[in-house]
């Protein structure tokens, strides 16, 4: 059932809480099913157990086609937008998508793969990324998307901890005036790849590059005289439908695994609930299919939802800093989904590349990855949404899979920089350091989720200690976000940010241990710490504190930083390299050989007003050291 007033969420939201079971059984309801459950939920936080729809059968991709192609056949499911603003616009029916899905999935069978078997996907912003998730759906693989800025190194470690045996890449992309060469970096990631026994390779940029005989083949010579009918394989309601790595306070990413029915159910209730959409209306989601806003909102939820949605394959600022805007007026968007950082860029290059749209057709503009500050808030309330499209500020995690906080559009009344009220189904709580609840309104804490809801993480793959570790034992029989939240006066919640070290760069999740390792890898780096700093265009900035070897102090400042940039971007990927580097001859650290983070940050943060006691540091006298260093 559609909510459609703010009664309705306040009591739809009570029947989620009373009857979990009765509430989202009646949701599931509407999809269609091989066969139905013996049992709603199963659950409990300690192992950690959640299994949804018990026993069921179905297929997500006989969700989206099957169930919906009497009436969408016709209708477009992708408009897709060069980064070339002079290449032409494609235009994927419904019909036409289903059709090169089956086809793929064909592809994938005679290639060796199975039902349960994982197939990586390395692509750009292209609809075959689309095409090569949704295969593997239909035929039962689990699909393990990759960023496509990540690293050689990045992509061989991801690829070997799920053991994947295809991989599916193209000879390139292009974002705004650069060409990616993804293929010379597939080909240095297989190296290190055993469990790849085929590449499929798409040809996207013609650029020339190497063919591996007998492991790489090409998309369109492996369709040729492929059928393009494909029986769904019949799947259990729990199978794994994909695995999404993901960084936290660890340095090795883990890998969150989402099951088919409760996510599709989920991210689906969610998508029409929050952005209020209806069936004929635009939808642009500006998140890479690499990132879990990518997976559920771009793909799963608006195609579940028989929706039109727009793929752009650039960047909001090439050729010119329009083009989000010129996308919108083109297509007569009518939903806008962006990151703050998105907003916060283009709010700096002032109002002129706007001026020229007329942005009349949005209706409704959301926000996801970060907390977004009160004035990107109220410049994309004036200057895109023109006073009249309510923003939807939507809290959530690759863990959680669907949004979790967020207002309905047009329905909860917004709040600048609050995500606002719990979804349905949502149950939080509040806790302090020792995990006691904080009851009541005008509360900050530790935010934690008490009870399960479909889409949540099921486990961190091939290793299940380690999600219980990471989510459910900070504080018994609850999950823990890692994320800090108040609730106000009025029983709306803001997010306040990770209060573990995790870093949010552009919306972009790092843990401080994996940068770190990163640098450490540099031949003349001793070891590092890496804090984050308040930036105006990221939201947070990486700040690197860096001991040197012996023969690295020799060498000149500004090549050695350049030199440890590189060394990120080349473990991790650019997303990861620090914004500063400061050198110093060593790490504050306590008696027992622990680094003071905390004095590390507020000098990065620019605030050594109080830096607490230093008393009980092995080596106080380095952070006077690294004070000057600053600059103070
Ligand atoms: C972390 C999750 C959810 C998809 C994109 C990021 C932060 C996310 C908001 C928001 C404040 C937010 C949190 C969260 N975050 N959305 N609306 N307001 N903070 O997914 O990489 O899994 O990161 O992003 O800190 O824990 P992710």
């Amino acid at each position: 059932m559609r909510i459609d007033s703010l009664t309705t969420y306040f009591q739809e939201y009570e029947k989620s809480i009373n009857s979990p079971e009765k509430f989202w059984e009646n949701i599931a309801e509407n999809f269609y099913w091989r066969k139905k459950w013996s049992k709603v939920l199963e659950w409990n936080f300690d192992e950690p157990k959640i299994k949804w729809f018990l026993d069921a059968k179905l297929n997500i991709t006989e969700n989206i086609f099957e169930r919906n192609l009497d009436k969408l056949a016709q209708q477009t499911a992708i408009i897709w937008e060069s980064n070339n603003p002079n290449e032409s616009s494609k235009h994927i029916s419904y019909q036409q998508l289903f059709s090169e899905v089956s086809q793929f999935a064909n592809v994938l069978k005679n290639q060796g793969v199975k039902k349960g078997d994982r197939v990586a996907i390395y692509m750009p912003m292209v609809p075959e990324a689309v095409v090569a998730m949704l295969a593997c759906a239909r035929i039962g693989a689990i699909h393990s998307v990759v960023f496509g800025g990540f690293s050689a190194q990045s992509l061989s470690d991801r690829i070997i901890d799920a053991e994947a045996k295809i991989l599916i890449t193209a000879d390139g992309g292009f974002r705004g005036s650069k060409t990616i060469n993804l293929k010379n970096i597939v080909d240095e990631a297989l190296e290190k790849c055993p469990s790849i026994e085929k590449c499929i390779v798409l040809e996207r940029t013609k650029k020339s590059i190497q063919m591996k005989n007998g492991r790489d083949i090409w998309w369109h010579q492996a369709i040729e005289n492929i059928s393009i009918h494909c029986e769904a394989e019949e799947m259990d309601s729990e199978d794994m439908l994909f695995i999404l790595y993901t960084s936290g306070s660890t340095g090795k990413p883990k890998g969150v695994v989402h099951t088919i029915a409760g996510y599709m159910v989920y991210t689906q209730y969610t998508f029409e609930n929050v952005f209020q959409y209806n069936r004929g209306d635009i939808y642009f989601c500006t998140a890479d299919v690499g990132w879990i806003t990518g997976h559920s909102y771009m793909v799963y939820a608006p195609l579940l939802a028989g929706g039109t949605m727009v793929m752009f394959e650039g960047v909001p600022n090439y050729p010119h800093s329009g083009r989000f805007w010129e996308i919108i007026d083109k297509n007569k968007v009518t939903h806008f989904y962006t990151a703050p950082t998105a907003i916060r860029s283009l709010m700096a290059n002032g109002l002129e590349p706007i001026k020229p749209y007329q942005l009349t057709t949005l209706k409704v503009l959301g926000t996801v990855g970060e907390p977004i500050n009160a004035e990107a808030w109220h410049w994309y309330h004036t200057y895109i949404g023109k006073e009249k499209c309510p923003i939807v500020d939507t809290w959530w995690q690759t863990e959680t899979g669907g949004i979790m906080i967020s207002p309905l559009a047009g329905i909860t009344p917004t709040k600048p920089t609050f995500a606002t009220l719990p979804l349905p189904g949502v149950q939080l709580m509040i806790v302090d350091s020792e995990g006691n609840e904080l009851k009541g309104n005008a509360v900050e804490g530790n935010l934690c989720i008490k009870f399960p809801f479909p889409s949540m993480i099921r486990t961190t793959y091939g290793n299940h200690e380690r999600c219980k570790q990471t989510y459910f034992s900070t504080y018994k029989n609850l999950y823990f976000t890692g994320d800090g939240a108040k609730r106000d006066e009025d029983g709306y919640y803001r997010i306040l940010g990770r209060v573990d070290d995790v870093i949010n760069v552009s919306g972009h999740r790092l843990g401080t241990a994996e940068v770190e390792n990163a640098i450490n890898e540099h031949p003349l780096v001793n070891e590092s710490a890496v804090v984050a700093y308040p930036h105006d265009i990221k939201g947070q900035g990486i700040y690197a504190f860096v001991v040197l070897e012996n023969e690295g102090k020799t060498h000149e400042i500004t090549a050695m930083k350049a030199s440890i940039l590189e060394t990120v971007n080349k473990i991790i990927g650019a997303i990861a390299k620090p914004d500063k580097i400061l050198f110093c001859s060593g790490l504050p650290k306590t008696r027992s050989g622990k680094i003071m983070r905390r004095i590390l940050r507020k000098i990065a943060e620019g605030d050594i007003s109080n830096l607490g006691d230093i008393t009980t540091l092995l080596n106080p006298e380095i952070v006077e050291e690294i004070k000057k260093e600053a600059g103070f």
